[in-house]
């Protein structure tokens, strides 16, 4: 695996692999790998002859008083991590590289990116879509992979590669969770012992609003009231839960067809999503 810090020599590798007609997937990431990352890569290693994975804590996306200075960071063993699942590029660029001058050029997917996380993350979706489009031109890749763990970055990168034309394909892969069902994410890893066994309740609730759907449950109010009495603890503060459709983000009264749970708790220093598609058997777990 080669590791790669400057926007010219992943233009100049990825040439030469282009000539060779070789095609190229991508998987950005902010590093600190779990085995959701993993599945990512592993995904775009079955796809495609070349692997590009990118490392970069992009402060364009976390707001004053977020978490950017203190995110989790261990480039070694991301490296051998990456390596043992066969990528072929580890781009990790210095913010100097990425920002060489202050950034006057900005994606920004409306609508999409105001509702859920986007009202309690100004300006977050902004900065995921900017860096997104700034690694797609470096890397030019064919496909590029994202977790449904993060669904409305998803559906905002979808959008984005419509709206401005990406040749790109974008591929959402399952979310991966711990046994105990709490989805993989770097921010676990602030947890304490008792803020991990706390951080449980959130796919415990989730099981209860699933359940309660399939016995017929429609009524949004009454599917996040239930979800709420199932996440009390002086260790979780709610930042929200919603309901709403999963194509438009529009809030729902009722689930018609199928709905997006989503929900936003915090747990000491770490802040945590998740979500549910109801009425896509799919996506339970
Ligand atoms: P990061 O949080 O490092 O996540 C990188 C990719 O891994 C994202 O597509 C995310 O949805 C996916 N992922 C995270 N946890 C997952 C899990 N438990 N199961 C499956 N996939 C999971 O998301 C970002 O970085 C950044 O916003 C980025 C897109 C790189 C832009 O800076």
């Amino acid at each position: 695996m080669k590791v790669i810090r400057r926007i010219s020599d992943v233009r100049s590798c990825l040439n030469k692999e282009r000539k060779g007609g070789k095609t190229i997937g991508f998987v950005p990431t902010m590093g600190f790998f779990h085995q959701g990352h993993l599945s990512l890569m592993k995904l775009a290693r079955k796809e495609n002859n070349v692997v590009v994975v990118s490392s970069f804590v992009n402060p364009t996306q976390f707001g004053p008083g977020e978490d950017y200075q203190i995110y989790p960071r261990d480039e070694k063993s991301d490296c051998q991590k990456a390596e043992e699942v066969g990528v072929d590029y580890f781009f990790a660029p210095e913010v100097q590289e990425m920002y060489p001058e202050t950034n006057l050029s900005w994606v920004e997917v409306e609508n999409l990116s105001e509702p859920l996380c986007g009202r309690f993350r100004p300006g977050h979706f902004r900065g995921v879509a900017t860096v997104v489009a700034k690694l797609f031109n470096i890397v030019q890749p064919d496909t590029a992979y994202f977790g449904e763990k993060d669904y409305q970055q998803l559906l905002v990168i979808k959008k984005m590669v419509k709206d401005l034309n990406f040749s790109i394909k974008i591929i959402g892969c399952p979310t991966v969770r711990e046994e105990d069902g709490l989805a993989m994410s770097s921010r676990n890893s602030y947890l304490t012992l008792e803020e991990r066994k706390a951080a449980s309740l959130i796919p415990q609730s989730l099981r209860k609003t699933i359940q309660a759907f399939e016995d017929g449950e429609r009524d949004a109010k009454k599917l996040i009231d239930l979800a709420k009495k199932h996440l009390v603890s002086p260790l979780l503060s709610l930042e929200y839960i919603e309901v709403r459709d999963p194509e438009t983000l529009e809030e729902l009264p009722r689930v018609e067809k199928e709905a997006l749970f989503q929900l936003a708790i915090k747990v000491g220093k770490a802040r945590l999503i998740d979500h549910i598609i109801l009425g896509r058997n799919e996506t339970y777990f």
